[in-house]
């Protein structure tokens, strides 16, 4: 693996997921492996979960950490190609991710969506020129259009919680007041494509996902027909993608309640947090012994501590 930008950069996603759950049994049974190395975390963009998890994973190997918030600590960078810069730009990532390079070992970079300009946002300029430009492997802490660390998370928090072989995933929209990037339910999808589960994405009309994650998956635009039989509910919303950026509904009869979980098996809830109670989901929902919104984050430690190994070993 020379980076880890999506799930395309992994080899065997079965493999990964044997190796996370050693992570998990056994979190500091590495923890010499980053010694004399350094993490460098680059945010764009707030974080807490992303944030914390990295830096707890990188002191379970033994690494030192340096984060840059780009805006407030660093220079404001620009990523195209050819611009004249005299507006607000201080430096070209060029530079810039040639001279981290210099100073730390892995780089994660955390870069969201503007939701103005889709093909600037899917053609992921900043994390690509990242990648181009810096010599030492970077990770994405979620970029444009993928968060694969909350879905090798995903990933873990399934397998670990599931009660049969193959189970049924549901994947659910749910309203929210702003405007949010399809990141993370892209990710989701491509990563339960290379999983064994059943997966169902339900989503009112005009907010189908961008058709390089969907080929191949079922929709089911009736929600409650969606989660019949679910055993396991991931609630997320996100803008069009049609109407790029755009809210088309804040529909809260697409709220997760406790009357559309009684028609699962019993599924459990999931969510990649932040959440905003009582519009994606209702408090008895979130509240409720299944939900395992926690343990899911939790295993954010077990899967970028799993992606750094990768790079430390090689
Ligand atoms: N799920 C997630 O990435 O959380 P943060 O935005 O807090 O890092």
């Amino acid at each position: 693996m020379e980076n880890f930008f999506s799930v395309n950069d992994v080899d065997n996603v079965q493999e990964l997921l044997k190796k996370a759950l050693e992570v998990k049994a056994n979190p500091l049974a590495n923890n010499e492996l980053g010694k004399h190395k350094t993490l460098g975390l680059i945010f764009y963009n707030s974080s807490l979960r992303t944030r914390i998890s990295s830096q707890k994973a990188a002191y379970n190997l033994g690494m030192d950490v340096i984060v840059l918030n780009i805006g407030s600590d660093g220079w404001q960078l620009e990523s195209k190609d050819g611009v004249i810069m005299d507006q607000g730009t201080a430096e070209h990532i060029k530079e810039a991710a040639a001279v981290i390079s210099e100073y730390v070992d892995v780089i994660g970079i955390r870069c969201f969506a503007g939701l103005e300009d889709r093909d600037y946002d899917y053609n992921e300029e900043v994390l690509q020129n990242f990648i181009k430009h810096a010599t030492v492997p970077i990770v994405n802490l979620e970029s444009s259009t993928l968060h694969p660390l909350q879905s090798l998370a995903d990933l873990v928090t399934i397998e670990t919680n599931k009660s049969q072989e193959r189970p049924k995933v549901v994947l659910t929209w749910a309203p929210h007041p702003r405007a949010l990037p399809q990141a993370v339910a892209n990710s989701f999808v491509e990563w339960m494509k290379e999983a064994n589960v059943d997966l169902v994405v339900t989503h009112p009309e005009g907010y189908d996902l961008a058709p390089q994650f969907m080929a191949g998956v079922t929709v089911e635009y009736d929600q409650k027909k969606a989660f019949d039989g679910a055993d396991f509910i991931y609630a997320k919303n996100w803008s069009s993608f049609t109407d790029y950026g755009k809210i088309l509904s804040k529909d809260l009869s697409w709220t997760v309640n406790q009357d559309k979980m009684s028609v699962t098996n019993n599924a459990k809830f999931m969510h990649c947090l932040p959440v905003r109670r009582n519009v994606v989901v209702s408090d008895e929902v979130i509240d409720s012994e299944n939900s395992i919104v926690v343990e899911q984050a939790g295993n954010r430690v077990v899967s970028i501590q799993t992606v750094l190994q990768e790079f430390l070993k090689k």
